[in-house]
């Protein structure tokens, strides 16, 4: 069956790349429909957009005749992807917010279909706290978003924010196309809560515990011990589980991400507060341990900032071992039917995995490679490691693990009663 796009293209620069994006889709047999944002007419015209796609172009909302022939939330869901390239600031910042004031918000509103926004902008754009806000807030919202190449900009400065070329833009959505669907759907946007259309959802009455990102553990008022985790990939699970109709529970190192729908938050410093809310969050059919525990905090923190002395001799700091939350739930007799840890790995991953489940007492490990950038990346390779054996899964968007893994999930505890 041809696979179908439908690319909305907003005003920025980088749009007469959607041209070449157009013909390449094409020349692989995927169909594209296209939409222009009123500024994006400044820079590409429909006329040629209509030679490549050999399709009709939408470019207004009250298009009546088109309404009439095709309604806006038909045009929204009949592609298999949407794609917003190049999607510039202003379109981001629309999106993040569910504003719909012309013909691709609203698509981009009524669509049920996945996103994929492909941005381009300047640097500063870019790099502005609204921005990396409205791209954090579409990420947790299931946007796939692509990263923006550095370079020599349109208006001659340099960074981060050129749209990457087209021939990257379609092997991404090429990728997206061949991504299963996720195992659910978006929570209800009205209620918060998971939005099953009638079915339960396939996590219905189990509550699932979730740690994610890091600890810090104070060295004095003004220092800590941190690590680099971002929370994404935690965040993530907690959404995907949220969506399959668990009640969940995520106890939340310092992050700044927004809290999926329909999850409860416990924000916490530390890996002792860590482990003191997850025992206060349980009893729980499942536990997934995907924080980065800070493994050792100061001995004694100091109450006031410490001052150096000036005399070379190595810093007074003593490090003690924080407790291991996942090991001390895993052999406590509170632990979850279904217990999983994450195991941050540079190398010999399986093997170090495999040594981890009896150690901390999990029925899994989902064990990820960080010698690359998946601290604080979108994408993520895993392996997950019971006592069944191996499985490797591809690399993968965080949330596709994510959905993936809650699928996992939700079989093992239907198999445990049933
Ligand atoms: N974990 C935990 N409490 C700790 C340390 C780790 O609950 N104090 C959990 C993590 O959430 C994760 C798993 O244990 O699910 C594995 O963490 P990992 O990064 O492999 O750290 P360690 O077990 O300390 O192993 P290593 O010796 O490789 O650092």
């Amino acid at each position: 069956m041809t696979q179908r796009i439908l690319l909305i293209i907003s005003g920025g620069i980088a749009a007469y790349k959607s041209l070449e994006l157009v013909r390449l889709l094409r020349k692989r047999g995927i169909a594209v429909r296209a939409v222009l944002t009123e500024s994006a007419k400044q820079f590409v015209t429909p006329l040629s957009l209509g030679v490549l796609t050999e399709d009709q172009v939408f470019d207004a909302l009250f298009d009546l005749k088109a309404e009439r022939e095709i309604g806006h939330i038909q045009l929204s869901r009949q592609a298999d992807l949407v794609v917003v390239a190049p999607a510039t600031a202003n379109i981001l910042a629309r999106m993040a917010n569910g504003i719909a004031d012309d013909l691709a918000t609203t698509l981009l509103l009524a669509t049920d279909k996945p996103v994929l926004a492909v941005p381009a902008m300047n640097v500063r754009m870019w790099r502005h706290r609204a921005t990396q806000r409205n791209l954090a807030q579409l990420r947790a919202d299931g946007v796939h978003v692509m990263e923006p190449d550095a370079g020599e900009m349109a208006c001659g400065e340099y960074g981060k924010g050129r749209m990457p070329e087209p021939a990257a833009i379609a092997a991404e959505i090429e990728r997206l196309l061949t991504l299963p669907l996720p195992v659910a759907p978006l929570a209800d946007p009205l209620t918060g809560q998971p939005d099953f259309a009638g079915d339960a959802g396939p996590l219905a009455g189990r509550h699932v515990l979730i740690t994610a990102g890091p600890t810090h553990e104070p060295i004095d008022p003004v220092r800590y011990i941190a690590n680099r985790s971002s929370g994404k990939q935690g965040f993530a699970i907690a959404a995907a589980a949220a969506r399959a109709g668990a009640r969940v529970t995520l106890v939340a190192g310092p992050v700044h991400l927004p809290t999926p729908a329909g999850v409860d938050r416990v924000d916490v410093e530390t890996a002792r507060d860590m482990l003191a809310a997850v025992e206060a969050a349980l009893p729980a059919d499942a536990a997934i341990m995907v924080a980065a525990v800070a493994d050792w905090r100061t001995a004694d923190a100091a109450g006031q900032k410490i001052k150096k002395d000036g005399s070379g001799q190595p810093a007074p700091l003593a490090l003690v071992e924080n407790p291991d939350i996942l090991a001390t739930i895993g052999h406590s007799d509170r632990r979850p039917p279904l217990l999983i840890g994450f195991a941050a790995e540079t190398q010999k991953i399986a093997e170090h995995a495999q040594a981890k489940l009896a150690k901390k007492g999990a029925d899994w490990i989902v064990a990820n490679d960080v010698s690359g950038d998946v601290m604080g990346g979108d994408a993520n390779a895993v392996q997950i490691v019971t006592a069944a054996g191996l499985e490797s899964w591809p690399v993968l968007p965080k949330d596709q693990v994510a959905a993936k893994l809650i699928e996992k999930v939700a079989n093992a505890l239907a198999a445990r009663t049933d």
